[in-house]
């Protein structure tokens, strides 16, 4: 089972490609790096020296704030001696080589740009160096949390987009978004559990022998088995048969249905046929058991009207399920298990020799069957002894197997409610007209005796 639930390998192509990604990205971000360095050498050596002396360490300017009053006090008194302006910050130094800082009070549109005329004629007349600086006057806290905040803005919807499109498509490839799929498990079922049906165990012997002891056969040249189609009304045994010949020959039980193919995404369905396989092989001895697998559909010509990539998609899917099958070799021990209640609508491609090429059919129990199935239900309740057992399968007419499991199963639900210690006769009886009637409710239900069903 372990080997059965593997993760694929990456392949040579895809290592490569991963690789070759990744090297892309490193370059880019190399060439961004060099180009950004490069600019900022360019701008920087045009810059006067003045600009470069604050621009070089504004902290020092900084770690002096004065009001505006005191920095127009300190023009008016004529002490400035170097100033730079970077937006509304203002780093000027007097004439004893104080270092201060300043904002110019932010006193809505124009305002703020009074000061640049004003300041340029000053300048001029007491001789002090006016420049334009580029500073940033956050603390170090500031920006580091700003670029943070810039960063999580960037990558966060990558990350989700990468996590949302990861997520989906490994479910999809894996197939478990529904609960169709089950890994391999090792069912318990015997043939002598499955009541009638002798045409069917019969067959399924023989496909039992081979995977007990393929190598005696392959030694013969004997044909592996590769596909049976179970075909057979609802509740006939059909999936128990299946299980029942993985429980006789010790081997693993992959059971999927037929939808379990058809996929969201164009060509993952493939995908799931190949993986299925692989995961068989590994499983070895294997059955791999296809529910309702009309649900696949037929393959088209695409000719009719409105077929469409949903059916060209369904062609690919079976074309693959039957390339799968053609390669299996004799040794391989998987044999794949298809079950349906329509067998006129399985492709007929899959019907040729080498492929589905053993139909078995189930049928409604007869007569003697029913009792026996009754016989196994009942001994799996506490039923009340010396039953009319074939009376009952008389009146259980039509019934299926399933039908007859459900019909014990509700005569014990109505002993318990009664708070009888035993499930009489009455109940069966009781429950098979529920039964008749089309199921529970129904104030009609008298009119039915156990007299006249007897009859
Ligand atoms: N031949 C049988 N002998 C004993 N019990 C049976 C038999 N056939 C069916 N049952 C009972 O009916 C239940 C349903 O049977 P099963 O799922 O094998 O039917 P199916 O043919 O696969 O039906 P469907 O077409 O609806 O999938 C089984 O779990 C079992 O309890
Ligand atoms: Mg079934």
């Amino acid at each position: 089972m372990d080997s059965a639930s593997k993760t694929p390998r990456p392949t040579l192509r895809q290592k490569v490609a991963i690789a070759g990604g990744a090297a892309l990205l490193l370059l880019t971000l190399l060439g961004l790096d060099l180009l950004q360095t490069r600019t900022a050498t360019e701008v920087q050596a045009r810059k006067n020296t003045t600009a470069l002396a604050f621009e070089k360490a504004p902290e020092l300017w900084l770690a002096h704030p004065r009001e505006t009053s005191e920095f127009e006090r300190a023009l008016q008194a004529r002490e400035v001696a170097a100033v730079g302006v970077s937006g509304s910050v203002v780093l000027y130094t007097d004439r004893a080589g104080h270092q201060f800082s300043t904002r110019l009070i932010d006193c809505g549109l124009g305002c703020r740009n009074e000061i640049g005329p004003r300041l340029a004629a000053l300048s001029v007349a007491q001789g002090f160096a006016l420049t334009d600086i580029d500073v940033d006057s956050r603390t170090a806290g500031q920006k580091l949390s700003h670029s943070l905040d810039k960063a999580v803005g960037v990558v966060a919807p990558l990350v989700s987009l990468v996590l949302v499109v990861g997520v989906l498509l490994y479910f999809q490839m894996r197939g478990s978004l529904g609960t169709r799929t089950k890994l391999a498990v090792k069912p318990d079922m015997r043939f002598d559990g499955v009541i009638g049906a002798d045409e069917a165990k019969k067959a399924l012997k023989r496909v039992a022998a081979f995977m007990k002891d393929p190598k005696q056969y392959a030694a013969v040249g004997a044909k592996a088995p590769r596909g049976v189609l179970l075909d057979g009304p609802p509740g006939t045994g059909k999936t128990l048969l299946a299980k029942a010949l993985a429980g006789e020959c010790g081997a693993n039980f992959i059971s999927v249905d037929g939808s379990y193919f058809s996929s969201m995404f164009y060509g993952a369905g493939i995908g799931k046929v190949k993986e299925l396989f692989k995961r068989a092989r590994e499983a070895a001895p294997c059955i791999i058991f296809i529910d309702e697998i009309d649900g696949i559909g037929k393959r088209s010509n695409g000719k009719e009207a409105g077929s469409g990539g949903g059916e060209q998609e369904q062609n690919r899917i079976i074309n693959r399920l039957l390339v799968e099958m053609d390669g299996f070799s004799a040794l391989e021990n998987v044999v794949v298990i298809g079950a349906t209640n329509h067998v006129d609508n399985v492709d007929e491609a899959m019907r040729r020799p080498g492929r589905f090429d053993l139909i078995v059919r189930t049928a409604l129990p007869t007569p003697p069957e029913r009792e026996q199935l009754f016989s196994l239900y009942l001994g799996q309740v506490k039923a009340a002894e010396g039953m009319d057992l074939p009376s009952i399968a008389r009146t259980a007419t039509g019934m299926s197997p399933a039908d007859i499991a459900n019909c014990v199963n509700r005569a014990a639900a109505y002993a318990a409610e009664a708070g009888e210690a035993l499930v009489s006769q009455e109940r069966v009886y009781q429950s098979l007209e529920t039964h008749q009637l089309g199921g529970e409710v129904s104030n009609t239900k008298n009119l039915i005796t156990a007299e006249t069903l007897r009859r």
